[in-house]
């Protein structure tokens, strides 16, 4: 694809740690692999460059470069320090991001979004500003407030995924905002700059790991697709 330089934001930078000082879910083996590899392979198997920006979090960093040394993975990419929120991540990793590129933030835990998607997703964000991910929810969905709840209109509502895909100006100027607990998503923040919002349909398998049922699906998906 011709255009604007394209560059990954792959954020790991979360330590993990809480689960009694496990191994963070990003380096955790799937298929003979971590998962935050699996993730990463999917941007250089594009049919255009992308350059790597992969956030991990200070404690893991010289155990993530001793993995890409040992297995020859990723010799040239940058590798900014976690901050305490995910917002506070990608804020780091965009001082390496050059000005007029196109940028997908993706999370490191979602190493099951297709390379077609990908290309998709750099087209539709370079050519409006930003292009979200978005599914609808199969389940009703309810809203609940202390003990009261109230069922929503489902066909209201949409579950956001990444990558989110932006023009380098647009997230550099949405992310001066000061910090805001709201901000789960780079969309958010965006939303909050004062842009419109860009939904594109997203996809079912490209699941966020986060439990261990999550893993579990996982490591069922790449036992299916290496058969
Ligand atoms: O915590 P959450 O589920 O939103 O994490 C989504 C992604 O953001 C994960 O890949 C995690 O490693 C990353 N993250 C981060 N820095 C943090 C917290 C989360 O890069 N401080």
């Amino acid at each position: 694809m011709d255009g604007r330089k394209k560059y990954a934001i792959i954020v790991a930078g979360g330590s993990g740690t809480r689960m009694g000082g496990d191994l963070p879910k990003q380096f955790i083996s799937v298929g003979g692999k971590p998962i935050l590899r699996h993730t990463i392979e999917r941007f250089l198997s594009l049919s255009f460059p992308v350059g790597i920006i992969v956030v991990v979090n200070q404690e893991w960093k010289e155990y993530w470069k001793k993995y890409c040394d040992d297995y020859g993975f990723l010799e040239r990419y940058a590798i900014p320090s976690g901050g305490v929120t995910r917002f506070h991540s990608v804020q780091n990793a965009l001082q390496y991001l050059p000005d007029n590129s196109v940028v997908a933030v993706h999370d490191g835990v979602r190493p099951f979004v297709t390379e077609e998607f990908l290309e998709n997703m750099f087209a539709a964000g370079e050519e409006l500003g930003n292009a979200i991910p978005a599914l609808a929810p199969v389940e009703t969905v309810r809203e609940v407030n202390g003990p009261e709840s109230y069922v929503l209109k489902r066909d209201d509502i949409r579950l956001i995924q990444t990558p989110q895909v932006f023009r380098s100006e647009v997230i550099k100027a949405a992310y001066k905002l000061p910090f805001d607990p709201a901000f789960t998503d780079d969309a958010s923040v965006v939303e909050a700059a004062g842009y419109r919002v860009n939904l594109v349909e997203g996809i079912k398998y490209n699941i966020k790991i986060t439990t261990p049922e999550d893993l579990e699906l996982a490591r069922l998906r790449l036992k299916n697709a290496a058969e």
